[in-house]
């Protein structure tokens, strides 16, 4: 393990007024997003996709990595360029989706535990020789009545996360540790307050069992917010300062930085709550974005699979990630959103 490479690349992943982008959906996920544009799912649409995503125009000036999946860190630029070569040339730094996705856990109705452990190793060794300097694994902690999570589930992906980011860390891979607890369903934010808590505590006692070198990984976690369903959504001032007290008590400063999913908040309401938090510091972390829906819905519609309309995609995505690279430092204001192009 060469942990000063491993320092090295956290902190430029997290490197302030920047953030990352999360284009690692899988097959079923991409279909399912290609479908609220009315477009087939095939490798060429797909490969354009992210072509229009990565070659875009002054965004490389907010992003400092991008989430690749196993068949995208494979594909090439038009002109022939493999995908991972373009992006360092731009200065972002290639990172890989590693986990297999998240299946019923046995014994555990309605819970699920990430896989991919078995074989992850020469995976690893792979995926660094195409390019990749960080990978990404997440769980997923469902929200519902009753005993849902269940502190054995919470266990269970908290272990199988550490496991992971000690093996990327052998391979001078940086790990992105995502656990996701999602905004499903109608619960209310202390109830969200009150889970994230649980699953981060055991995260970074995970971590810590695992040995795994802190300065040299990256937390992605959810904010706390209100499920989407919920009757009264606490407003946007209310999940930052709530996000933040979480994450202060659960998360170490040798932690570089932190890097939010979106999970199904709109774009908008995303960078307001990221900006509103880093408005909040003096913060022991770096707090920024690596966000998938929240960055690409905007761009993937003014798209829908047109050719002629690549550019404007491209002008959407650039925005966002402008918006958000603001939002890292706490300067960015909703009525930007009309101004900026
Ligand atoms: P969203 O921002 O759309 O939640 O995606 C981020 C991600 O990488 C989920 O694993």
């Amino acid at each position: 393990m060469n942990s000063s490479e491993l320092m090295r690349v956290a902190g430029a992943m997290v490197a302030r007024g920047k953030g990352i982008l999360a284009a690692d959906e899988s097959g079923g996920t991409i279909k399912k997003r290609f479908d609220g544009i009315k477009l087939e799912s095939t490798e060429e649409h797909r490969r354009t996709y992210r072509e229009m995503l990565f070659t875009a125009p002054g965004a490389a000036e907010s992003v400092s990595g991008v989430i690749l999946y196993d068949e995208t860190i494979r594909q090439k630029t038009r002109d022939g360029t493999p995908f991972p070569q373009y992006l360092t040339k731009q200065g972002i730094i290639p990172g890989i989706k590693v986990d297999l996705g998240a299946k019923p856990l046995a014994g555990f109705s309605g819970e699920t535990i990430t896989e991919g452990l078995d074989g992850l190793r020469e995976r690893l060794v792979e995926y660094r020789g195409l390019g990749a300097r960080f990978a990404k694994w997440r769980a997923v902690i469902d929200i519902a009545e009753g005993t849902i999570p269940s502190a054995f589930a919470v266990a269970a992906n908290a272990h199988a996360l550490a496991r992971y980011a000690a093996l990327c860390q052998e391979n001078d891979i940086v790990p992105i540790v995502e656990p996701e607890v999602l905004m499903d369903g109608a619960h209310s934010i202390e109830r969200c307050e009150q889970v994230t808590e649980a699953v981060l505590e055991r995260v970074f006692r995970e971590l810590f069992e695992h040995r795994v070198l802190l300065e040299g990984m990256v937390l992605k976690p959810n904010m706390v917010i209100s499920g989407k369903k919920a009757a009264n959504r606490a407003p946007p001032q209310a999940v930052a300062e709530a996000t933040l007290r979480v994450l202060r008590r659960h998360v170490p400063p040798a932690v570089p930085g932190i890097a939010f999913l979106s999970g199904g908040q709109s774009p908008t309401e995303a960078t307001l709550h990221l900006s509103l938090m880093n408005k909040l510091g003096p913060l022991p972390w770096s707090l920024t974005f690596s966000y998938g829906r929240a960055l690409q819905d905007t761009a993937l519609k003014a798209w829908g699979g047109v050719a002629a309309n690549f550019a404007a995609g491209q002008k959407e995505y650039a925005k966002r990630a402008r918006l958000n690279g603001l939002a890292t430092t706490g300067r960015y204001a909703p009525d930007m959103e009309s101004q900026a192009a």
